[in-house]
């Protein structure tokens, strides 16, 4: 039987599957110039259908317990603001976190609050032993959002990705299950 899929709760947010009925929103928020320039999946511009079929896709994988993603909506009025994931690797019991927030609703600590309630749900609901995050150098509001989370910073590996014809270092975080549980104890 397939399992359910999870909703997770902060102060502030719901993280609950992504729907077809988000597409208009997501090929909206997804689609703007600032979230596709610090990603490296994101398309732009954002081709007709995309939504639909990166929402089925996330739908497919988190049913099958290979990658998590998750809406991020505010609490009080469902309002859909971007999207996080646990992107999972069983030989190594890790996992990769990504995310974005539509540019409306940047710098309010959201995508924080976010990545802290993906981190606990790794290691206390899917028992992982380690979450890591990559990000552009040239995207510092990411870093702080990984360390602000609690995860560490590990270095980085020089040109590391292709984005539109430039080679870019990418950064690394990461958090092991030893350093969460022990953030639990001492904080
Ligand atoms: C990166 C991103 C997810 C941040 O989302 P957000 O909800 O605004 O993040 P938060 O509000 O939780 O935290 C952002 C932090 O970065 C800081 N920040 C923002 N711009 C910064 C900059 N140019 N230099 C350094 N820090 C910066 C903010 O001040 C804040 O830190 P603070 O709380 O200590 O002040 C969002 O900008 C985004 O979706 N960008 C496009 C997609 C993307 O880059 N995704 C990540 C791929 S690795």
């Amino acid at each position: 039987m397939e399992k359910s899929f999870p909703v997770l709760e902060t102060e502030r947010l719901k993280l609950r599957r992504l729907e077809l009925t988000d597409a208009e929103t997501v090929r909206l928020l997804a689609g703007a110039e600032e979230v596709a320039a610090t990603t490296l999946l994101i398309p732009h511009p954002y081709p007709e259908g995309a939504a639909e079929e990166w929402i089925r896709h996330t739908q497919v994988e988190g049913a099958e317990g290979k990658d998590y993603t998750f809406a991020v909506t505010r609490l009080t009025d469902s309002l859909f603001l971007g999207a996080i994931s646990l992107h999972i690797n069983l030989a190594h019991n890790r996992a990769e976190l990504g995310y974005w927030i539509g540019v409306p609703y940047w710098g309010q600590g959201y995508a924080t609050e976010a990545a802290k309630r993906m981190l606990k749900f790794g290691f206390e609901e899917l028992t992982l032993n380690r979450i890591f995050a990559g990000y552009f150098v040239n995207n510092p509001a990411s870093r702080r959002v990984q360390e602000k989370a609690g995860m560490k910073y590990e270095g980085a590996r020089r040109q590391d990705v292709l984005k539109r014809n430039v080679y870019l270092d990418v950064g690394f975080c990461a958090i092991t299950r030893d350093e969460y549980i022990a953030s639990l104890l001492f904080n």
